[in-house]
């Protein structure tokens, strides 16, 4: 594991400078876990070019001399409309893991949703935490699920972002490759026999049968506002809405589930449209830069989550590293938005991407 000085982060220019570092400073087992996904990989790929496809057509002379990049999700204010995906086991990447990973989100005033399989416990997240967001993997052992978000309200936890399209661990060919293992300490939040390999132990927790029912559970359950974290079809978004939901995120898992599933972008249009005014609408997948925050928000997305980009940060330089790359995203979206001749993200407009 490397550390690194303030001085050197500051040659780290644009969130991609990580990943080579970060392909060094990891356990090659480590690095096919983070970096890899399902199938051929295909999604992962697509979540990046459907960002590159796009091209945007900036307004000039409008008249401000600077942004504001301030929003809320969930009615609780951010410092801009970027926030810290749910990712697994992140002492993976470094020892300091979700709490690192927590700290430097609350210091820069953005979200960060933590996972159910965290290697720290809610509570310990929660303390060193600003309000952040628990992300569930709800359990066949419904007593289970219920205790996991008791917990994750009683610590402090903002929201409760419920993984639904994982019913089933999608078919990983690097991570099958290099047989990753899960230590029994990385689950800081269960069971504590728990070891072996990435799919068994996840699937031997997780509800591979979950429901419409089971939202409507997980909603009378808890006062936390609940997301659903993996919808891709208007068809879905329309009946999460039926099912009362606060918000939805847009996400493929970052290509880690089905893949050759549609881009997380290419989706956002639809659920946008099917969500109307009924709750928010997050974008996950494929955000490296900027032009991509921007476009997203252009779309219709009222915040987006990025996932591997603070891993590869975290890897390289702990929570310093990650604190970099949330500054680095936050200079691109000012830059941006500004150049697209829009003071907020309201004054974005649909019109101002190309298909
Ligand atoms: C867990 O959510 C994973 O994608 O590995």
């Amino acid at each position: 594991m490397t550390t690194r000085d303030e001085a050197d982060l500051a040659d780290f220019l644009i969130v991609d400078d990580f990943v080579e570092p970060a392909r060094e400073a990891l356990d090659p087992k480590a690095f096919a876990y983070v970096s890899g996904g399902a199938g051929g990989e295909l999604t992962i790929a697509d979540n990046i070019a459907a960002f590159t496809r796009r091209r945007l057509r900036p307004r000039v002379l409008r008249g401000f001399p600077e942004v504001d990049l301030r929003t809320t999700m969930l009615g609780r204010e951010v410092s801009f409309p970027v926030a810290l995906a749910p990712t697994g086991f992140n002492r993976m990447a470094h020892d300091e893991g979700e709490v690192a990973v927590t700290r430097a989100a609350a210091a820069a005033g953005i979200v960060h949703c933590c996972s159910t399989f965290s290697t720290r416990t809610i509570e310990h997240v929660g303390e060193a935490a600003d309000r952040p967001w628990f992300q569930l993997y709800a359990s066949y052992e419904r007593s289970v699920t219920e205790s996991l978000v008791a917990r994750a309200e009683a610590a402090g936890y903002q929201a409760v972002a419920v993984t639904v399209d994982l019913p089933v661990v999608g078919y990983r060919d690097r991570e099958l490759r290099s047989h990753v293992e899960i230590p029994s300490e990385f689950f800081a939040n269960m069971n504590p026999d728990l070891h072996g390999e990435l799919a068994d132990v996840v699937m031997h927790e997780t509800d591979q049968g979950l429901s419409w029912e089971d939202i409507d559970r997980i909603r009378a359950a808890t006062s936390m506002p609940v997301v659903l974290k993996g919808i891709l079809t208007a068809e879905d978004a329309r009946i999460a809405v039926e099912h009362g939901v606060d918000g939805i995120m847009v996400s493929n898992h970052g290509g880690r589930q089905l893949d050759r599933s549609i881009a997380a972008l290419d989706a956002l249009e639809e659920v946008v449209e099917a969500a109307g005014d009924s709750c928010e609408v997050y974008l996950d997948g494929g955000v490296r830069r900027g032009v991509d925050v921007v476009t997203a928000l252009a779309l219709g997305a009222r915040a987006v989550f990025v996932g591997r980009p603070y891993l590869y940060a975290l890897a390289v330089a702990g929570e310093a590293g990650v604190a970099r790359c949330i500054e680095i995203l936050r200079e691109e979206t000012a830059n941006a938005l500004h150049l697209m001749g829009a003071a907020t993200a309201n004054d974005l407009s649909r019109d101002q991407v190309i298909p």
